[in-house]
Protein backbone atom coordinates (compact mmCIF):
# COMPACT_ATOMS: atom_id res chain seq x y z
CA UNK A 1 0.00 0.00 0.00
CA UNK A 2 1.53 3.74 -1.08
CA UNK A 3 1.41 5.91 2.15
CA UNK A 4 -0.80 9.18 1.96
CA UNK A 5 2.08 11.97 0.27
CA UNK A 6 2.76 14.40 3.53
CA UNK A 7 0.71 17.59 3.70
CA UNK A 8 2.78 20.42 2.14
CA UNK A 9 4.80 22.09 5.44
CA UNK A 10 3.98 25.77 5.72
CA UNK A 11 7.29 27.11 4.82
CA UNK A 12 8.59 30.15 6.14
CA UNK A 13 11.78 31.88 6.39
CA UNK A 14 13.98 34.77 7.85
CA UNK A 15 16.33 36.43 5.76
CA UNK A 16 19.63 34.88 6.70
CA UNK A 17 22.05 37.51 8.93
CA UNK A 18 25.23 39.01 8.03
CA UNK A 19 27.64 37.50 10.37
CA UNK A 20 29.75 41.39 10.18
CA UNK A 21 28.28 42.12 13.96
CA UNK A 22 26.32 40.79 16.82
CA UNK A 23 22.85 41.06 16.49
CA UNK A 24 20.44 43.63 17.55
CA UNK A 25 16.92 43.91 18.50
CA UNK A 26 16.42 45.01 14.40
CA UNK A 27 17.56 41.70 14.05
CA UNK A 28 15.32 39.71 16.41
CA UNK A 29 12.29 41.59 15.77
CA UNK A 30 12.00 39.77 11.93
CA UNK A 31 13.33 36.64 13.96
CA UNK A 32 10.28 37.04 16.20
CA UNK A 33 7.44 37.67 14.07
CA UNK A 34 8.61 34.57 12.13
CA UNK A 35 8.29 32.81 15.08
CA UNK A 36 5.16 34.05 16.25
CA UNK A 37 3.65 33.24 12.79
CA UNK A 38 5.04 29.50 12.58
CA UNK A 39 3.84 28.33 16.08
CA UNK A 40 0.68 30.20 15.16
CA UNK A 41 0.63 27.70 12.28
CA UNK A 42 1.49 24.78 14.51
CA UNK A 43 -1.11 25.35 16.88
CA UNK A 44 -3.59 25.40 14.28
CA UNK A 45 -2.11 21.50 13.77
CA UNK A 46 -0.22 22.12 10.60
CA UNK A 47 3.20 20.47 9.16
CA UNK A 48 5.29 23.76 9.52
CA UNK A 49 9.17 24.45 8.39
CA UNK A 50 10.56 27.42 9.97
CA UNK A 51 14.20 28.27 8.94
CA UNK A 52 16.48 31.06 9.84
CA UNK A 53 20.58 30.88 9.63
CA UNK A 54 23.67 33.46 8.50
CA UNK A 55 24.76 35.19 5.49
CA UNK A 56 28.77 34.74 6.04
CA UNK A 57 30.28 35.30 2.23
CA UNK A 58 31.14 38.62 1.00
CA UNK A 59 33.31 42.09 0.97
CA UNK A 60 31.27 43.31 4.11
CA UNK A 61 31.85 39.77 6.22
CA UNK A 62 35.64 39.98 4.67
CA UNK A 63 36.38 42.93 5.63
CA UNK A 64 34.98 42.76 9.04
CA UNK A 65 37.09 39.51 9.62
CA UNK A 66 40.36 41.08 8.50
CA UNK A 67 39.49 44.25 11.00
CA UNK A 68 39.53 41.66 13.60
CA UNK A 69 42.35 39.92 12.99
CA UNK A 70 41.01 36.77 11.83
CA UNK A 71 40.08 34.60 8.38
CA UNK A 72 36.92 34.66 7.27
CA UNK A 73 35.30 31.21 8.47
CA UNK A 74 37.15 31.82 11.44
CA UNK A 75 35.91 34.86 12.22
CA UNK A 76 32.41 33.50 10.88
CA UNK A 77 32.20 30.54 13.20
CA UNK A 78 32.92 32.65 16.25
CA UNK A 79 30.03 35.07 15.78
CA UNK A 80 27.69 32.16 14.77
CA UNK A 81 28.58 30.51 17.91
CA UNK A 82 28.95 33.10 20.36
CA UNK A 83 25.87 35.81 18.77
CA UNK A 84 23.70 34.15 16.42
CA UNK A 85 22.93 30.73 17.84
CA UNK A 86 22.47 32.00 21.20
CA UNK A 87 20.17 35.09 20.51
CA UNK A 88 17.82 32.41 19.56
CA UNK A 89 17.94 30.97 23.02
CA UNK A 90 17.59 34.41 24.23
CA UNK A 91 14.28 35.38 22.33
CA UNK A 92 13.04 31.95 22.55
CA UNK A 93 12.52 31.01 18.70
CA UNK A 94 11.75 28.08 17.77
CA UNK A 95 13.27 27.07 14.54
CA UNK A 96 13.50 23.78 12.90
CA UNK A 97 16.35 24.38 10.62
CA UNK A 98 19.68 26.78 10.80
CA UNK A 99 21.66 27.41 7.30
CA UNK A 100 24.97 29.09 7.30
CA UNK A 101 26.03 29.94 3.52
CA UNK A 102 29.30 28.02 4.46
CA UNK A 103 28.07 24.80 4.75
CA UNK A 104 28.29 22.48 2.49
CA UNK A 105 24.80 21.57 1.92
CA UNK A 106 24.30 24.53 0.22
CA UNK A 107 27.43 25.80 -1.56
CA UNK A 108 27.35 22.26 -3.57
CA UNK A 109 23.51 22.98 -4.22
CA UNK A 110 24.24 26.69 -4.94
CA UNK A 111 27.14 25.64 -7.77
CA UNK A 112 24.91 22.59 -9.15
CA UNK A 113 21.98 25.78 -9.52
CA UNK A 114 24.61 27.85 -11.08
CA UNK A 115 25.33 25.70 -13.97
CA UNK A 116 22.35 24.42 -14.77
CA UNK A 117 21.21 28.05 -15.26
CA UNK A 118 24.55 28.64 -17.10
CA UNK A 119 23.39 25.41 -19.32
CA UNK A 120 20.04 26.70 -20.32
CA UNK A 121 21.73 30.22 -21.63
CA UNK A 122 20.76 32.12 -18.82
CA UNK A 123 24.50 33.30 -17.24
CA UNK A 124 27.18 35.35 -19.94
CA UNK A 125 30.04 36.73 -19.27
CA UNK A 126 30.44 40.39 -19.57
CA UNK A 127 31.95 43.84 -17.73
CA UNK A 128 30.30 45.83 -15.15
CA UNK A 129 31.74 49.51 -14.09
CA UNK A 130 29.59 51.27 -11.84
CA UNK A 131 29.30 51.95 -7.50
CA UNK A 132 28.67 49.47 -5.12
CA UNK A 133 27.89 49.72 -1.27
CA UNK A 134 29.53 47.35 0.70
CA UNK A 135 27.45 47.81 3.73
CA UNK A 136 23.91 46.89 1.26
CA UNK A 137 26.27 44.30 -0.88
CA UNK A 138 24.51 46.16 -3.84
CA UNK A 139 25.45 47.20 -7.22
CA UNK A 140 23.85 50.80 -7.00
CA UNK A 141 22.04 52.63 -9.89
CA UNK A 142 23.04 56.52 -9.57
CA UNK A 143 19.62 57.35 -8.74
CA UNK A 144 19.68 55.92 -5.71
CA UNK A 145 22.36 57.81 -4.10
CA UNK A 146 22.89 60.42 -2.33
CA UNK A 147 25.59 63.47 -2.00
CA UNK A 148 27.17 64.09 1.54
CA UNK A 149 28.33 67.33 2.70
CA UNK A 150 32.12 66.90 1.36
CA UNK A 151 30.40 66.12 -2.50
CA UNK A 152 30.88 61.92 -1.88
CA UNK A 153 27.80 59.93 -3.53
CA UNK A 154 26.52 57.70 -0.69
CA UNK A 155 24.26 54.87 0.28
CA UNK A 156 20.83 56.54 1.47
CA UNK A 157 20.96 53.61 4.12
CA UNK A 158 24.27 53.61 5.23
CA UNK A 159 25.19 57.29 4.57
CA UNK A 160 28.76 56.00 3.61
CA UNK A 161 30.43 56.84 0.23
CA UNK A 162 30.05 53.87 -2.39
CA UNK A 163 32.89 52.62 -4.29
CA UNK A 164 33.51 52.37 -7.68
CA UNK A 165 33.78 48.83 -9.32
CA UNK A 166 34.93 47.84 -12.59
CA UNK A 167 35.24 44.51 -13.27
CA UNK A 168 34.71 41.27 -15.85
CA UNK A 169 31.63 39.03 -14.33
CA UNK A 170 29.52 36.75 -15.00
CA UNK A 171 25.82 38.02 -15.53
CA UNK A 172 22.40 36.51 -15.13
CA UNK A 173 19.78 37.94 -17.79
CA UNK A 174 17.49 39.61 -15.37
CA UNK A 175 15.94 42.03 -18.18
CA UNK A 176 14.40 39.46 -19.97
CA UNK A 177 12.38 38.53 -16.52
CA UNK A 178 10.75 42.00 -16.10
CA UNK A 179 7.39 40.78 -18.28
CA UNK A 180 7.16 37.64 -16.89
CA UNK A 181 7.53 39.18 -12.96
CA UNK A 182 5.02 42.14 -13.49
CA UNK A 183 2.76 39.70 -15.06
CA UNK A 184 2.89 37.16 -11.99
CA UNK A 185 2.35 40.22 -9.56
CA UNK A 186 -0.37 41.43 -11.07
CA UNK A 187 -2.42 38.04 -11.37
CA UNK A 188 -1.14 37.49 -7.55
CA UNK A 189 -0.88 40.76 -5.54
CA UNK A 190 -0.97 39.07 -2.60
CA UNK A 191 2.36 38.08 -3.46
CA UNK A 192 4.18 41.24 -1.95
CA UNK A 193 2.71 42.81 1.26
CA UNK A 194 2.20 45.24 2.06
CA UNK A 195 0.68 46.93 -0.82
CA UNK A 196 3.01 49.95 0.05
CA UNK A 197 5.99 47.24 -0.84
CA UNK A 198 3.93 45.48 -3.63
CA UNK A 199 3.47 49.06 -5.22
CA UNK A 200 7.44 49.66 -4.88
CA UNK A 201 8.05 46.57 -6.82
CA UNK A 202 5.68 46.69 -9.42
CA UNK A 203 7.07 50.74 -10.16
CA UNK A 204 10.68 49.29 -10.24
CA UNK A 205 9.21 46.79 -12.53
CA UNK A 206 8.15 49.21 -14.97
CA UNK A 207 10.70 51.15 -15.05
CA UNK A 208 13.27 48.72 -17.17
CA UNK A 209 16.17 45.95 -15.01
CA UNK A 210 19.16 45.94 -16.44
CA UNK A 211 21.02 42.45 -15.93
CA UNK A 212 22.92 41.65 -13.00
CA UNK A 213 26.50 40.71 -12.49
CA UNK A 214 26.48 37.93 -10.56
CA UNK A 215 30.25 37.31 -9.54
CA UNK A 216 33.13 39.52 -8.61
CA UNK A 217 37.07 38.81 -9.14
CA UNK A 218 38.41 41.27 -6.66
CA UNK A 219 38.61 38.74 -3.55
CA UNK A 220 37.88 35.04 -2.78
CA UNK A 221 35.80 34.73 0.24
CA UNK A 222 32.52 33.08 -1.46
CA UNK A 223 31.42 30.19 -3.19
CA UNK A 224 33.71 29.73 -6.43
CA UNK A 225 32.42 29.51 -9.90
CA UNK A 226 32.47 26.20 -11.16
CA UNK A 227 33.39 26.91 -14.35
CA UNK A 228 35.76 30.09 -13.44
CA UNK A 229 37.54 29.64 -10.47
CA UNK A 230 38.79 33.21 -10.49
CA UNK A 231 35.29 34.28 -9.69
CA UNK A 232 33.07 33.83 -6.65
CA UNK A 233 29.47 33.97 -6.48
CA UNK A 234 27.84 37.37 -5.32
CA UNK A 235 26.93 37.14 -1.99
CA UNK A 236 23.14 37.95 -2.90
CA UNK A 237 22.83 35.88 -5.60
CA UNK A 238 24.14 32.91 -3.20
CA UNK A 239 22.13 34.55 -0.25
CA UNK A 240 19.03 34.12 -1.79
CA UNK A 241 19.51 30.67 -2.57
CA UNK A 242 19.51 29.38 0.95
CA UNK A 243 15.64 29.62 1.01
CA UNK A 244 16.11 26.72 -1.08
CA UNK A 245 19.35 24.74 -1.04
CA UNK A 246 18.36 24.65 3.02
CA UNK A 247 15.37 22.50 1.94
CA UNK A 248 17.20 20.14 -0.66
CA UNK A 249 17.53 22.02 -3.98
CA UNK A 250 18.13 20.29 -7.47
CA UNK A 251 18.85 16.58 -5.51
CA UNK A 252 18.15 13.59 -7.34
CA UNK A 253 14.83 11.99 -6.82
CA UNK A 254 14.68 9.74 -4.59
CA UNK A 255 16.98 11.61 -1.95
CA UNK A 256 15.98 12.52 1.51
CA UNK A 257 16.80 15.95 -0.10
CA UNK A 258 14.24 15.69 -2.81
CA UNK A 259 11.90 14.40 -0.51
CA UNK A 260 12.10 17.55 1.90
CA UNK A 261 11.87 19.93 -1.37
CA UNK A 262 8.68 18.26 -2.32
CA UNK A 263 7.51 18.55 1.07
CA UNK A 264 8.28 22.65 1.79
CA UNK A 265 8.58 23.97 -1.62
CA UNK A 266 7.92 26.78 -2.73
CA UNK A 267 8.29 28.52 0.49
CA UNK A 268 4.73 30.40 1.52
CA UNK A 269 6.31 33.49 3.23
CA UNK A 270 10.10 34.84 3.07
CA UNK A 271 9.56 38.01 5.91
CA UNK A 272 11.84 40.57 5.36
CA UNK A 273 12.98 43.98 6.09
CA UNK A 274 11.88 47.00 3.82
CA UNK A 275 15.41 47.26 2.78
CA UNK A 276 15.75 43.94 1.41
CA UNK A 277 12.60 43.90 -0.71
CA UNK A 278 13.72 44.14 -4.27
CA UNK A 279 16.49 41.40 -3.70
CA UNK A 280 13.68 39.29 -2.67
CA UNK A 281 10.49 40.03 -5.01
CA UNK A 282 12.74 41.06 -8.25
CA UNK A 283 16.09 38.74 -7.77
CA UNK A 284 14.59 35.67 -6.54
CA UNK A 285 11.55 34.86 -8.08
CA UNK A 286 13.42 36.12 -11.88
CA UNK A 287 16.35 33.19 -10.47
CA UNK A 288 13.50 30.95 -9.70
CA UNK A 289 11.70 31.86 -13.37
CA UNK A 290 15.52 30.76 -15.04
CA UNK A 291 15.46 26.98 -12.99
CA UNK A 292 11.81 26.77 -13.46
CA UNK A 293 10.36 26.38 -10.33
CA UNK A 294 7.92 27.39 -8.70
CA UNK A 295 7.72 31.19 -6.59
CA UNK A 296 7.47 31.58 -3.19
CA UNK A 297 3.59 32.81 -1.95
CA UNK A 298 4.49 35.94 -0.12
CA UNK A 299 7.53 38.29 0.62
CA UNK A 300 6.51 39.91 3.36
CA UNK A 301 8.85 43.51 3.80
CA UNK A 302 8.22 44.64 7.48
CA UNK A 303 9.65 48.37 8.80
CA UNK A 304 12.49 49.02 10.47
CA UNK A 305 12.85 49.94 14.31
CA UNK A 306 14.29 53.47 14.35
CA UNK A 307 16.06 55.59 16.96
CA UNK A 308 16.24 59.16 16.53
CA UNK A 309 13.99 58.95 13.54
CA UNK A 310 16.64 56.63 11.71
CA UNK A 311 17.06 52.73 10.93
CA UNK A 312 18.65 51.00 13.85
CA UNK A 313 21.86 49.97 13.37
CA UNK A 314 25.27 49.04 14.83
CA UNK A 315 27.12 50.74 12.33
CA UNK A 316 25.56 53.83 13.37
CA UNK A 317 26.07 52.36 17.26
CA UNK A 318 22.65 52.83 17.67
CA UNK A 319 22.25 49.20 17.73
CA UNK A 320 20.24 47.68 21.40
CA UNK A 321 20.88 44.02 22.21
CA UNK A 322 17.76 42.02 22.85
CA UNK A 323 19.44 40.58 26.04
CA UNK A 324 19.50 44.09 27.14
CA UNK A 325 15.68 43.86 26.88
CA UNK A 326 15.54 40.46 27.66
CA UNK A 327 16.98 41.15 31.42
CA UNK A 328 14.24 43.67 32.26
CA UNK A 329 11.24 42.23 30.96
CA UNK A 330 12.16 38.35 30.12
CA UNK A 331 11.87 36.99 26.52
CA UNK A 332 8.42 36.98 26.68
CA UNK A 333 7.12 40.24 26.98
CA UNK A 334 9.83 41.40 24.47
CA UNK A 335 8.06 39.17 22.31
CA UNK A 336 4.79 40.71 22.92
CA UNK A 337 5.82 44.45 22.71
CA UNK A 338 7.76 44.34 19.73
CA UNK A 339 4.61 42.98 17.66
CA UNK A 340 2.11 44.88 19.80
CA UNK A 341 3.59 48.28 19.52
CA UNK A 342 4.69 48.24 16.02
CA UNK A 343 2.14 47.60 13.12
CA UNK A 344 3.65 45.16 11.36
CA UNK A 345 4.59 46.58 7.83
CA UNK A 346 5.63 50.03 9.51
CA UNK A 347 8.19 51.64 10.88
CA UNK A 348 8.26 52.16 14.73
CA UNK A 349 10.43 53.85 17.31
CA UNK A 350 11.69 51.82 20.47
CA UNK A 351 11.25 53.54 23.60
CA UNK A 352 12.32 51.89 27.23
CA UNK A 353 9.35 53.96 28.58
CA UNK A 354 6.43 52.69 26.22
CA UNK A 355 8.45 49.08 26.39
CA UNK A 356 7.58 49.55 30.79
CA UNK A 357 4.24 51.31 30.80
CA UNK A 358 3.03 48.70 27.98
CA UNK A 359 4.47 45.80 30.47
CA UNK A 360 3.20 47.01 33.82
CA UNK A 361 -0.03 47.80 32.51
CA UNK A 362 -0.99 45.20 30.26
CA UNK A 363 0.96 41.97 31.19
CA UNK A 364 1.30 42.62 35.14
CA UNK A 365 -1.85 44.44 35.90
CA UNK A 366 -3.73 43.23 32.83
CA UNK A 367 -3.14 39.24 32.22
CA UNK A 368 -0.90 39.07 35.33
CA UNK A 369 -3.32 40.43 37.82
CA UNK A 370 -6.25 38.47 36.56
CA UNK A 371 -4.04 35.35 36.85
CA UNK A 372 -3.37 35.90 40.18
CA UNK A 373 -6.52 36.81 41.46
CA UNK A 374 -8.51 34.34 40.57
CA UNK A 375 -6.15 31.59 41.53
CA UNK A 376 -6.35 32.76 45.25
CA UNK A 377 -9.86 33.23 45.21
CA UNK A 378 -9.93 29.07 44.38
CA UNK A 379 -7.76 28.78 46.68
CA UNK A 380 -9.41 30.55 49.45
CA UNK A 381 -12.75 29.57 48.48
CA UNK A 382 -13.05 26.35 47.37
CA UNK A 383 -9.46 24.74 49.03
CA UNK A 384 -7.66 25.18 45.16
CA UNK A 385 -9.73 22.84 43.38
CA UNK A 386 -11.85 23.70 39.96
CA UNK A 387 -15.49 24.20 41.22
CA UNK A 388 -17.92 22.64 38.85
CA UNK A 389 -20.07 25.34 37.12
CA UNK A 390 -24.17 25.94 37.86
CA UNK A 391 -26.34 27.84 35.43
CA UNK A 392 -25.09 30.18 33.40
CA UNK A 393 -26.69 33.93 33.18
CA UNK A 394 -26.23 36.33 30.38
CA UNK A 395 -22.82 37.88 31.88
CA UNK A 396 -21.26 34.49 31.84
CA UNK A 397 -22.52 33.72 28.22
CA UNK A 398 -21.21 36.74 27.34
CA UNK A 399 -17.79 36.11 27.97
CA UNK A 400 -18.45 32.62 26.16
CA UNK A 401 -19.47 34.40 22.82
CA UNK A 402 -16.61 37.25 23.13
CA UNK A 403 -14.60 34.10 23.29
CA UNK A 404 -15.70 33.31 20.13
CA UNK A 405 -15.20 36.58 18.09
CA UNK A 406 -12.02 37.03 19.88
CA UNK A 407 -10.61 33.53 18.82
CA UNK A 408 -11.99 33.72 14.94
CA UNK A 409 -10.83 37.62 14.82
CA UNK A 410 -7.29 36.71 16.40
CA UNK A 411 -6.60 33.85 14.50
CA UNK A 412 -7.72 36.20 11.00
CA UNK A 413 -5.56 38.59 12.10
CA UNK A 414 -2.40 36.76 12.53
CA UNK A 415 -2.46 34.94 9.55
CA UNK A 416 -3.14 38.11 7.95
CA UNK A 417 0.33 39.38 9.67
CA UNK A 418 -1.25 41.90 11.38
CA UNK A 419 -0.05 40.98 14.63
CA UNK A 420 -1.05 43.74 16.68
CA UNK A 421 -4.41 43.51 15.67
CA UNK A 422 -4.58 40.06 16.85
CA UNK A 423 -3.05 40.84 20.19
CA UNK A 424 -4.76 43.74 20.71
CA UNK A 425 -8.37 41.13 20.56
CA UNK A 426 -7.34 39.06 23.07
CA UNK A 427 -6.52 42.05 25.39
CA UNK A 428 -9.70 43.09 24.81
CA UNK A 429 -10.92 40.31 26.03
CA UNK A 430 -8.91 39.97 29.32
CA UNK A 431 -10.20 43.49 29.84
CA UNK A 432 -13.54 41.87 29.16
CA UNK A 433 -13.16 39.12 31.58
CA UNK A 434 -11.02 41.72 33.96
CA UNK A 435 -14.88 43.68 34.14
CA UNK A 436 -16.64 40.76 34.47
CA UNK A 437 -14.72 39.73 38.13
CA UNK A 438 -15.03 43.61 39.31
CA UNK A 439 -19.11 43.06 38.09
CA UNK A 440 -19.76 39.81 39.34
CA UNK A 441 -17.87 40.67 42.80
CA UNK A 442 -17.37 37.73 43.73
CA UNK A 443 -15.68 38.29 46.65
CA UNK A 444 -18.91 39.52 48.06
CA UNK A 445 -20.82 36.80 46.57
CA UNK A 446 -18.01 34.64 48.81
CA UNK A 447 -20.10 35.70 51.90
CA UNK A 448 -23.07 34.25 51.32
CA UNK A 449 -23.14 30.85 52.73
CA UNK A 450 -26.60 29.61 51.07
CA UNK A 451 -26.47 27.10 48.13
CA UNK A 452 -27.44 29.64 45.44
CA UNK A 453 -24.48 32.02 46.15
CA UNK A 454 -22.13 28.75 46.27
CA UNK A 455 -23.66 28.28 43.44
CA UNK A 456 -23.26 31.62 41.58
CA UNK A 457 -19.59 31.85 42.80
CA UNK A 458 -18.32 28.98 41.47
CA UNK A 459 -19.77 29.15 38.54
CA UNK A 460 -17.93 32.96 38.12
CA UNK A 461 -14.39 31.39 39.37
CA UNK A 462 -15.34 28.61 36.34
CA UNK A 463 -15.88 30.97 33.84
CA UNK A 464 -12.67 32.69 34.54
CA UNK A 465 -10.65 29.81 34.77
CA UNK A 466 -12.17 29.10 31.88
CA UNK A 467 -11.24 32.24 30.11
CA UNK A 468 -7.82 32.24 31.15
CA UNK A 469 -7.21 28.28 29.88
CA UNK A 470 -8.42 30.10 26.52
CA UNK A 471 -6.02 33.16 26.87
CA UNK A 472 -3.23 30.65 27.53
CA UNK A 473 -3.78 28.95 24.10
CA UNK A 474 -4.25 32.46 22.01
CA UNK A 475 -1.16 33.92 23.72
CA UNK A 476 1.34 30.51 23.64
CA UNK A 477 2.55 31.77 20.18
CA UNK A 478 3.16 34.91 21.18
CA UNK A 479 4.51 34.30 24.53
CA UNK A 480 5.70 30.54 24.72
CA UNK A 481 7.31 30.30 28.56
CA UNK A 482 4.68 32.23 30.90
CA UNK A 483 1.70 30.45 29.02
CA UNK A 484 3.30 27.19 28.96
CA UNK A 485 3.19 28.18 32.53
CA UNK A 486 -0.55 29.25 32.93
CA UNK A 487 -1.80 26.56 31.36
CA UNK A 488 -0.56 23.87 33.88
CA UNK A 489 -1.38 26.49 36.55
CA UNK A 490 -5.12 27.17 35.32
CA UNK A 491 -5.38 23.37 34.88
CA UNK A 492 -5.83 22.84 31.87
CA UNK A 493 -2.97 20.16 31.24
CA UNK A 494 -4.76 18.30 34.01
CA UNK A 495 -7.55 18.40 32.59
CA UNK A 496 -6.21 17.48 28.74
CA UNK A 497 -7.59 20.66 27.64
CA UNK A 498 -6.49 20.93 23.76
CA UNK A 499 -4.49 23.82 22.78
CA UNK A 500 -5.70 23.58 18.74
CA UNK A 501 -6.57 26.97 17.80
CA UNK A 502 -10.19 25.39 16.27
CA UNK A 503 -10.87 24.41 19.63
CA UNK A 504 -10.14 27.35 21.73
CA UNK A 505 -13.06 28.34 21.70
CA UNK A 506 -14.75 25.15 22.57
CA UNK A 507 -16.43 26.19 26.18
CA UNK A 508 -16.09 24.04 29.33
CA UNK A 509 -12.89 22.13 28.93
CA UNK A 510 -11.43 22.72 32.41
CA UNK A 511 -11.88 19.42 34.73
CA UNK A 512 -14.28 20.48 37.52
CA UNK A 513 -12.26 19.26 40.29
CA UNK A 514 -8.85 19.94 38.76
CA UNK A 515 -6.06 21.81 40.95
CA UNK A 516 -5.44 25.41 40.67
CA UNK A 517 -2.34 26.12 41.40
CA UNK A 518 -1.15 29.51 42.60
CA UNK A 519 2.33 29.88 41.63
CA UNK A 520 5.20 32.88 41.73
CA UNK A 521 3.85 35.92 39.39
CA UNK A 522 4.04 35.66 35.76
CA UNK A 523 4.54 39.11 35.25
CA UNK A 524 6.82 40.77 38.42
CA UNK A 525 6.58 44.14 39.04
CA UNK A 526 9.99 45.44 37.63
CA UNK A 527 12.56 48.17 38.58
CA UNK A 528 12.93 51.30 35.90
CA UNK A 529 15.88 50.73 34.27
CA UNK A 530 18.78 53.13 34.50
CA UNK A 531 18.45 53.99 31.20
CA UNK A 532 14.77 55.61 31.44
N1 LIG B 1 22.24 39.12 4.71
C1 LIG B 1 21.21 39.95 4.23
C2 LIG B 1 19.94 39.17 4.00
C3 LIG B 1 20.06 38.02 3.06
S1 LIG B 1 18.59 37.13 2.92
C4 LIG B 1 18.81 36.15 1.66
C5 LIG B 1 20.95 41.07 5.24
N2 LIG B 1 21.36 40.85 6.47
S2 LIG B 1 21.24 41.90 7.66
O1 LIG B 1 21.80 41.23 8.79
O2 LIG B 1 21.82 43.14 7.30
O3 LIG B 1 19.73 42.19 7.87
C6 LIG B 1 18.86 41.15 8.08
C7 LIG B 1 17.47 41.65 8.37
O4 LIG B 1 17.45 42.45 9.53
C8 LIG B 1 16.87 42.49 7.23
O5 LIG B 1 15.54 42.05 6.99
C9 LIG B 1 16.84 43.87 7.81
O6 LIG B 1 15.77 44.60 7.31
C10 LIG B 1 16.65 43.56 9.29
N3 LIG B 1 17.03 44.71 10.08
C11 LIG B 1 18.28 45.23 10.25
N4 LIG B 1 18.14 46.39 10.97
C12 LIG B 1 16.83 46.60 11.26
C13 LIG B 1 16.12 47.55 11.98
N5 LIG B 1 16.69 48.57 12.55
N6 LIG B 1 14.78 47.37 12.11
C14 LIG B 1 14.13 46.28 11.58
N7 LIG B 1 14.78 45.38 10.88
C15 LIG B 1 16.13 45.53 10.66
O7 LIG B 1 20.36 42.06 4.85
Amino acid sequence: MTQPAQQKAFYLTTPIYYVNDAPHIGHAYTTVAGDVMTRWHRAAGENVWFLTGTDEHGQKVLRTAEANGLAPQKWADKLVTDAWLPVLDVIDAANDDFIRTTQDRHMARVQRFLSSLKAAGHIYEGSYEGPYCVGCEEFKLAGDLITDDSGAQCCPIHSKPVEQVSETNWFFRLSAFTDQLIAHYEANPGAIRPESAYNEVMSFLRSGLQDLSISRSTFDWGIPVPWDQSQVVYVWFDALLNYATAVGLGDEPGTPGAEKFAQTWPADVHLVGKDILRFHAIIWPAMLMAADLPLPGCVFAHGWLLVGGEKMSKSKLTGISPQSIVDLVGSDAFRYYFLRAIIFGQDGSFSWEDLVARYTSELANGLGNLASRVQAMVGKYFDGLLPAPGTYTEADLAIQNLLITTTKNTDHAIRDFDFQTGIVAVKEFIDAVNLYVTEQQPWVIAKGEDAASQERLATILYTICESLRAIAALYQPIMPKSMATLWTEIGAEASGASHLISDIATWGQLKPGVGIIKGESMFPRIEEPETI
